[in-house]
């Protein structure tokens, strides 16, 4: 029997706010109005584990500066994401966030659109994961929630995957299903593997329970939502309520939780 416990499986899943899309409210206008460091300040107020911050090669949210200044005033452990590139490995290494997401990038995309392919990557993605490890910096590798992605990464040396869940959340009908068990398969090979397991991309109120009902999962990442409902509810209220909905997914899940 796994003991869940010894790795924080089962337990409380930590939620790390995304403050990029306060960037780019702030960015469309050009000034420094609304200032994703003061988010970062509400997220921890609401209840965050963490914050999450893309810093993308284009820089079209989340800026140098802000990484700056969330090192220097936020007491969250900051959740780097960015791609696998020498300027952005100087960067990391320059202010040893706690942890570092390795994702994929293309200059075009809207968003992150899907996983890394550790597999055909490998040997680019392997200079990246040992350079953050050596500045004590943990890794997580972004990937589809993919049996063979998860055994490439812990070969690899990653200390934890975040599986992608846009296509479960995108999904409908009878495929709703089948991503749910996509996740389910990936994150119980993780646990067999012993590799820490995180999920993220589009989660929202009405999928997120589902997948906090998934034992494995210790974090989730979450952002464009949160910020979108900060416009109705305010931010930190956006927050409370997330935090409320994957408690109840999580407890549902626990044998003996309350299901309310
Ligand atoms: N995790 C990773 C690796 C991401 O790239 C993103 C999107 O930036 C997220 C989580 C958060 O996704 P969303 O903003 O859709 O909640």
């Amino acid at each position: 029997m796994v003991d869940r416990r010894k790795n924080g499986q089962g337990g409380r899943i930590r939620l790390g706010v995304n403050i990029d899309h306060v960037a780019t409210i702030r960015n469309a206008r050009g000034g420094v109005h609304p200032d994703p460091v003061r988010a970062a300040h509400l997220a921890a107020h609401a209840g965050a584990d963490g914050i999450t911050a893309h810093l993308r090669e284009d820089r079209r949210h989340i800026s140098d500066n802000d990484i700056d200044r969330l090192m220097a005033e936020i007491s969250l452990p900051l959740n780097l994401e960015m791609a696998a590139t020498e300027e952005m490995l100087e960067i990391a290494v320059r202010h040893k966030p706690a942890s570092s997401c390795l994702v994929p990038e293309k200059r075009q995309e809207l968003t992150t659109e899907g996983g890394l392919d550790v597999i055909v990557g490998y040997e680019h993605l392997s200079a990246y994961v040992a350079a953050l490890k050596e500045a004590g910096i943990s890794v997580s590798l972004f990937i589809d929630p993919d049996e063979d992605q998860v055994r490439a990464s812990k070969q690899i040396g990653a200390d934890k995957v975040e599986l992608h869940t846009g296509t479960y959340v995108e999904a409908s009908g009878q495929d709703v299903r089948r991503e749910l068990d996509r996740l389910r398969r990936a994150a119980a090979l993780c646990e067999e593997l012993e590799l820490e397991v995180h999920a993220g991309h589009g989660l929202n109120y009405d999928t997120v329970m589902a997948v906090a009902a998934i034992p494995q999962f210790t974090e989730f990442n979450i952002g464009h939502f949160l910020v979108g409902e900060a416009i109705f509810v305010g931010f930190e209220e956006s927050i409370r309520r997330m935090r409320v909905l994957m408690d109840r997914g999580r407890n549902r899940a626990t044998p003996g939780g309350a299901d309310t």
